[in-house]
């Protein structure tokens, strides 16, 4: 059974010297959560936010914070994105030796533990630990930037892990998040595949009607394209 619509922003596109007012305004703007887009310069080709940056923009706004880990250690840093208060981490398969242990650390932890396939992994690299997760997100972007084209050849990926979280008997459990390219003329197909928390950046911050509009018509489409 698909899950509630969620839209969330990723803070990549906001004004990072105002962090605090960016997030206020994104919480004001009807948002489920935000995520924080960590990204360690090796693993994406991009440097972002440290455990002290979200700590500070924590303050800011109520809804409840994730952490896309972008990282080839989440290991290590798990505690400290949790402690600057992420709830949900969310590490990339591809990044994890022993994904399996890595995601029993973050539930260990205190944390919601959650999984990342970049757009060549197959959904079969999840299929022995959706019992550990609250979240798959399936990648529609490479990962690294913002503003990228939404890559539709994931639609069948995105069933396929609906499907497969369905099977498992904790479909009614587990979101399947997408990432990238999610706006306006996308946002349908995501939907109508089976993602049920959707990920946007641009396509919140370019629309000219302002962010409140951006997040209620991403989620008039979304619901839309599963009534
Ligand atoms: C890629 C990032 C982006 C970002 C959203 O690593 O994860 O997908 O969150 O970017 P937009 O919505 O601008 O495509």
């Amino acid at each position: 059974m698909a899950r509630p619509i969620q839209i969330v922003p990723s803070v990549l596109p906001a004004d990072f010297s105002k962090l605090g007012e960016e997030v206020a305004a994104l919480e004001a703007a009807g948002v489920d959560l935000i995520q924080w887009d960590v990204m360690d310069g090796q693993f994406v080709p991009n440097l972002t936010f440290g455990p002290d940056v979200i700590k500070s923009a924590r303050q800011h706004c109520t809804v409840p914070f994730e952490a896309h880990m972008m990282v080839y250690t989440p290991d290590v840093m798990a505690k400290d994105y949790i402690d600057a208060g992420c709830s949900r981490l969310i590490v990339h398969a591809e990044a994890c030796t022993h994904l399996h242990r890595t995601l029993g650390n973050i539930n260990e932890l205190g944390g919601n533990a959650a999984v990342a396939l970049n757009p060549a992994t197959p959904a079969s690299a999840i299929e022995h630990v959706l019992d550990l997760v609250d979240l798959v997100l399936v990648m529609t972007v490479n990962p690294g930037f913002g503003g990228q084209a939404y890559i539709s050849t994931m639609e069948p990926k995105i069933a396929e892990v609906r499907k497969m979280l369905d099977e498992s008997g904790r479909g009614d459990e587990i979101e399947l998040e997408v990432d990238g390219g999610i706006g306006p003329n996308t946002i349908a197909g995501a939907a109508a595949a089976g993602a049920n928390v959707l990920i946007a950046g641009s396509a919140l911050y370019r629309d000219p009607e302002g962010l409140e509009h951006a997040v209620s018509d991403l989620r008039a489409r979304a619901h839309a394209a599963i009534a």
